[in-house]
């Protein structure tokens, strides 16, 4: 079966090696693919559908007209290449935050707006995760009524930092257990043992940046710029699977049964609310999937 042709770039990552697991779960028709990182990986294998795979150092003459190259090394390096490569020909599709608030760049989550990528002139954003699961879990709500306000508070895991972050918060917690000296590296404080209510650096109003973003990515999928949204972004020391508590105000009253029957329906979501037996969604079963529990 003819295939795509891939670029992987970041493909050591945390995200990089998330999207190989998510290609070959899919069966996604792959006819070539090569994987880039940094200098550091140059000459790392990585195993895809059988295949041993050297990942190369990055450099921008990997890439050939039709690629779909899908880039999670950072936003500095998306803001210096994807331009050149989108006029080359190359599909961009961009996991960091380079390209997410660009007006002529969609702001896709497929499970929501996938229209939205038709639209694209050679780049395609994704949002940040903690956005993505938020949209995913409203957006069949928005089917019976429209939201006014949203408050959302999110317990995020110290994955969503990277290998290194998660790397750190075992090591804090082996050492703390055993007395001995920590260090901090990757977060503003310890977080092992700890809730951090910093995610990135703060900006207007005393704000994080990861706070930004959920605002300002939300009203863009939803194309509703009036949409009040307030939001608070933890860390917390769990490996993966981000957590959300979520508020929202509409326009008009639906009862909880309603609320679960739409969502339950929505692509995308397990919803696990049976508080009697307690089965409601937990970090640690997670890992590659979205759950939801329901309150008034
Ligand atoms: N949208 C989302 O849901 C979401 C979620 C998590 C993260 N992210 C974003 O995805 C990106 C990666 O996250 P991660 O968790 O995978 O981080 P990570 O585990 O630290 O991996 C970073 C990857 O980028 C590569 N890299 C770094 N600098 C590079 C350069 N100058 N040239 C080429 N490759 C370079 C690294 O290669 P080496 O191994 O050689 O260093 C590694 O493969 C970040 O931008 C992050 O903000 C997005």
């Amino acid at each position: 079966m003819p295939g795509e042709s891939l670029v992987i770039v970041g493909a050591t990552g945390l995200v990089g090696r998330t999207f190989l697991k998510v290609l070959d779960e899919r069966n996604f028709p792959v006819e070539r693919i090569k994987l880039l990182a940094s200098s550091k990986s140059a000459g790392t294998e990585i195993d895809f559908k059988g295949d041993k795979i050297s990942v190369a150092e990055f450099n921008i003459n990997q890439f050939q007209r039709g690629d779909i190259a899908l880039f999670s090394a950072g936003a500095q390096l998306s803001k210096e290449v994807a331009q050149t490569l989108a006029s080359n020909g190359v599909t961009v599709i961009d996991n960091s935050s380079a390209w997410r608030m660009d007006s002529s760049v969609p702001l896709v989550v497929p499970e929501v707006n996938p229209l939205d990528a038709n639209w694209n002139k050679g780049i395609i954003a994704n949002p940040n995760c903690s956005t993505i699961q938020l949209v995913v879990a409203l957006n069949p709500l928005r089917s019976i009524a429209s939201i006014n306000q949203l408050i959302v508070a999110s317990y995020q895991a110290t994955s969503g930092a990277g290998a290194s972050a998660l790397e750190e918060m075992k090591q804090q917690s082996e050492d703390v257990t055993h007395g001995r000296d920590i260090s901090i590296d990757e977060f503003p404080h310890q977080i092992a043992f700890n809730v951090i209510p910093q995610i990135d650096v703060f900006e207007d109003l005393d704000f994080t940046k990861e706070e930004w973003k959920l605002v300002n990515e939300t009203r863009k999928i939803f194309d509703d710029q009036n949409m009040l949204i307030s939001a608070t972004c933890v860390r917390v020391p769990v490996a993966y699977g981000h957590s959300e508590a979520i508020h929202i105000n509409l326009d008009k009253p639906i009862s909880v049964q309603e609320a679960k029957h739409v969502m339950s329906a929505g692509q995308g979501l397990t919803v696990i609310d049976n508080p009697n037996n307690m089965e409601y969604p937990l970090a640690i079963n997670a890992e590659g999937k979205m759950m939801y529990l329901l309150g008034e």
